[in-house]
């Protein structure tokens, strides 16, 4: 199924069915990229959900699947802002723009890990992503994100574990330096008012 009547339960559905098929990360990213962008597709998809938004921003748990443990979230980002560089260690993300428009910043290590809280990270790539759009970071990739200047993005971030379970890293390129901790995990949908 694909276009208006693609629901969340069709992304995880599709996305089950891929994960089951145990291809290599890069071409179930892809297939599965290909999948959240049909959810995106359909604008109405958030609407049941949308309304948690106004609570707070975010992130919010809309399934968290027992079989195969992936998350499927949505938050708002507000208006230019920069997120501090990261990764997700062996959790994938596939970032889908529901609204706005967000510059996805990649990077590389280059350093071999030898020096405890050191870290020569550099810029690789910024990605544009629009509505409808998705970004594939697979495990361990570095990133940020940096928001338009006058408007909120409302983006599904798919995780491929709950960010609770994971110790990422965060990095600060001017002072080559990177901390370690948890990630930040989703929360359920609050009661509705
Ligand atoms: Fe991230």
């Amino acid at each position: 199924m694909s276009g208006p009547t693609y629901e969340l339960e069709d992304f995880v559905a599709d996305l089950r069915a891929t994960l089951a098929r145990g291809l290599p990360e890069e071409a179930m990213l892809e297939e599965a990229a290909a999948a959240l962008r049909r959810l995106l597709a359909n604008r109405d998809a958030l609407a049941r959900y949308r309304w948690a938004l106004d609570v707070d921003r975010g992130p919010w748990l809309l399934h968290e699947d027992r079989d195969y443990g992936f998350c499927v979230t949505l938050l708002l980002k507000p208006r230019d802002r920069t997120t501090p560089v990261h990764h997700h260690e062996r959790a994938w993300t596939l970032y889908g723009i529901f609204d706005g428009i967000e510059t996805i910043h990649r990077y590389e290590r280059h350093d071999d890990r030898s020096a405890p809280g050191r870290a020569d990270v550099r810029l690789t790539a910024d990605h544009i992503r629009r509505p409808g759009e998705v970004e594939i970071e697979p495990t361990y990739a570095i990133h940020n994100e940096t928001t338009s200047r006058d408007q909120d993005t409302i983006a599904i971030a798919v995780r491929g574990r709950n960010l609770a379970l994971i110790q990422q890293e965060w990095f600060d390129l001017a002072a080559g330096t990177v901390r370690s901790g948890p990630g930040n995990a989703a929360r359920p949908l609050p009661a509705r008012a």
